[in-house]
């Protein structure tokens, strides 16, 4: 059975980072057993902390204030991911923009609160909300140059109506989040082609 290495990145509260570790580490599909790594977080005060420590996995921070450049900041993280031996890096949650040198270096997705191409950046959950679209959603994209701008792999929507309170929608998108990042995960690495 093939094992497939990945890391998770995350810089707050860490709900997806716990359902992945939940749904993916050590366990065992079709044609792999997923292996989590390493968990990386740029914010030593995390919430996302204490939930990776409670499956075993200590998480490795690189504080990004520490560093003079975005560059020199990926510089670093770049080498952490590579050492670690992961094929595949998961965005959960980061919050940072990524500069071309991990781009170049890195196969990476990214889960984002919005049906992009709407809604890029860091405000999307409210944009979407405030938005007069009767339809909302989530996407998983491969991580490019571009913010937010990778190509799509995976999205799932929902329908937003006129009685749903902003904290009913923001639930609304962490339910289906939950369950899209793991499913997405599980697909991009459990192929025949893989064995
Ligand atoms: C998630 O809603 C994720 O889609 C969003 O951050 C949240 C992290 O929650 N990511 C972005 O906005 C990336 N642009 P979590 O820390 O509980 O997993």
């Amino acid at each position: 059975m093939v094992i497939r290495k990945i890391a998770i990145l995350f810089s707050g509260t860490g709900s997806n980072l716990e359902k992945l570790l939940e749904t993916l580490h050590r366990k065992t599909f079709e044609h792999c057993t997923i292996d989590v790594v390493c968990t990386i977080c740029n914010r030593p005060n995390a919430q996302g902390i204490e939930k990776s420590r409670s499956f075993g996995i200590e998480p490795i921070i690189i504080d990004h204030t520490l560093f003079e450049s975005r560059e020199a900041f990926d510089k670093i993280l770049v080498k952490t991911i590579l050492q670690s031996g992961a094929e595949l890096t998961v965005l959960a949650g980061f919050m940072r923009f990524l500069t071309p040198y991990f781009t170049q270096h890195i196969k990476a997705i990214n889960l984002h609160p919005s049906l992009l191409p709407l809604f890029k950046g860091s405000n999307a959950i409210k944009e979407s909300y405030d938005s007069t679209l009767k339809v909302a959603g989530i996407s998983v994209h491969y991580v490019s140059e571009e913010l937010d701008g990778g190509e799509i792999i995976a999205q799932r929507s929902f329908e937003k109506t006129s009685s749903m309170s902003f904290e009913e929608f923001e639930a609304k998108i962490h339910a289906l989040e939950h369950t899209l990042l793991p499913e997405t995960v599980i697909n991009l690495l459990n192929r025949r082609e893989y064995e």
